[in-house]
């Protein structure tokens, strides 16, 4: 198959485009290269021998991507390229609106203009269903738990809330790209992914936060909670969110039309104090944390329900929380070990400064 990825450069991107890629289909990229350490993943494919086609290209720019879809047809679509924090959304929502709803529209409209078979996977977001004050949480001694215990999670039947900038914009490209498949026949999903960690992610304190949290107690940074640490999240080890992907692309004509939410389901959730507690078992050392108060659209709890993906189209995390939170440790120390305790250590712009010094790649 042709592939396109979109914001293939960024951390699920970079994940997917290496899966693909090794699953001898034909990978395009498109990316503009905003996330400043979208090029240390594409210098590392590329150091790789990764096998992919790289465009610069910027979604907003309407023009440039017409002209692409002009020049190409793909068989699958995988739209990751964003604006992915909450935060920064708050502080420009024109931005975040640009890329994130508009960027997507662009999208959309190339596909249903120049490639109306292709197969369109959006990165969707559970932030599209808000703060979940229909659900009743208690609070126990290291976590926040649904007070049903029977509860398994949020269930794509939730009504959506969208709820702070990067809520909207998502849930505005969700809602298009479904309705894309009412209105135009197109063969669309929206994946509401939950947490995603794992190689490749390089976590900013505003997004990110399993790769963050290691980042920041590698290179002894100090580590801020918001709240008391007893939010809960269920995670998701990237390699099985990119084996839904697959999973959509091969079922799309049973799923076209419809949205899921994916992500590590009840048995891996957990809050962030017990997120620290695997932290000190994996390196034998104590996290030192201190608290700040909470961050507006803060969820208690958030878990997914994937019963939908399973029944339908057999998805099932295969990774433990233990085992990915393990994984993304080892990853990190390796390929950014010399990042963090020798450069980043001395320097107050951390990784941009690695990224100054890494070789140009284009
Ligand atoms: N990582 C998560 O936990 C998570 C959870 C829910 C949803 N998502 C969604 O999944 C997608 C991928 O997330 P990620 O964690 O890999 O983020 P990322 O920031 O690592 O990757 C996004 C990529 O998009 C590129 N990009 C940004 N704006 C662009 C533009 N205007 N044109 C072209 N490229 C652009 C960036 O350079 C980057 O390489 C995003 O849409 C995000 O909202 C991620």
């Amino acid at each position: 198959m042709d592939i396109l990825i979109t914001g293939g450069a960024g951390f699920i991107g970079c994940n997917a485009v290496q899966y693909f890629a090794l699953q001898k289909h034909k990978v395009f990229v498109i990316d503009n290269l905003s996330r400043p350490t979208a090029r240390i993943n594409l210098q590392y494919m590329f150091d790789n021998n990764v096998s992919f086609n790289f465009t610069h290209i910027d979604i907003t720019n309407r023009s440039l991507l017409e002209d692409f879809f002009k020049r190409h047809a793909f068989d699958a679509i995988i739209h990751l390229a964003g604006q992915v924090a909450v935060t920064s959304s708050v502080q420009n929502p024109r931005h975040d609106f640009d890329i994130n709803a508009h960027g997507t529209f662009n999208l959309l409209e190339c596909i249903r203009l120049y490639n109306p078979n292709a197969i369109f996977i959006n990165a969707s977001t559970n932030k599209v269903y808000g703060k979940l004050t229909d659900h009743d949480v208690i609070e126990e001694k290291t976590c926040y738990r649904y007070r049903d215990y029977e509860y398994s999670g949020v269930t794509e039947q939730q009504p959506l809330d969208f709820y702070s900038p990067y809520g909207c914009s998502k849930g505005i490209a969700d809602q298009y790209t479904l309705d894309y498949a009412r209105i135009y026949n197109l063969k669309t999903v929206s994946v509401r992914q939950s947490c995603i960690y794992g190689p490749h992610q390089f976590g900013v304190e505003d997004q990110g936060w399993v790769a963050w949290f290691i980042i920041a107690f590698l290179t002894n940074k100090p580590i801020t909670i918001y709240g008391n640490g007893k939010q809960v999240r269920d995670v998701l080890f990237v390699s099985d969110l990119i084996k839904f992907y697959e999973l959509a692309i091969n079922n799309i004509n049973k799923i076209s039309g419809q949205a899921f939410n994916i992500g590590g389901g009840k048995t891996n959730s957990l809050s962030l104090l017990e997120f620290f507690n695997v932290l000190e078992t994996i390196t034998g050392k104590k996290v030192i944390y201190s608290f700040d108060t909470w961050r507006p659209g803060d969820q208690f709890v958030f878990v997914s329900d994937t019963l939908k993906a399973e029944k339908i189209v057999e998805f099932r995390p295969r990774i433990s929380y233990k085992e990915g939170i393990q994984k993304t440790y080892n990853w990190l120390l390796k390929n950014s070990g010399h990042v963090v305790t020798s450069k980043i250590k001395n320097n107050k712009n951390d990784i941009n400064m690695y990224l100054h010094e890494s070789r140009k790649i284009c």
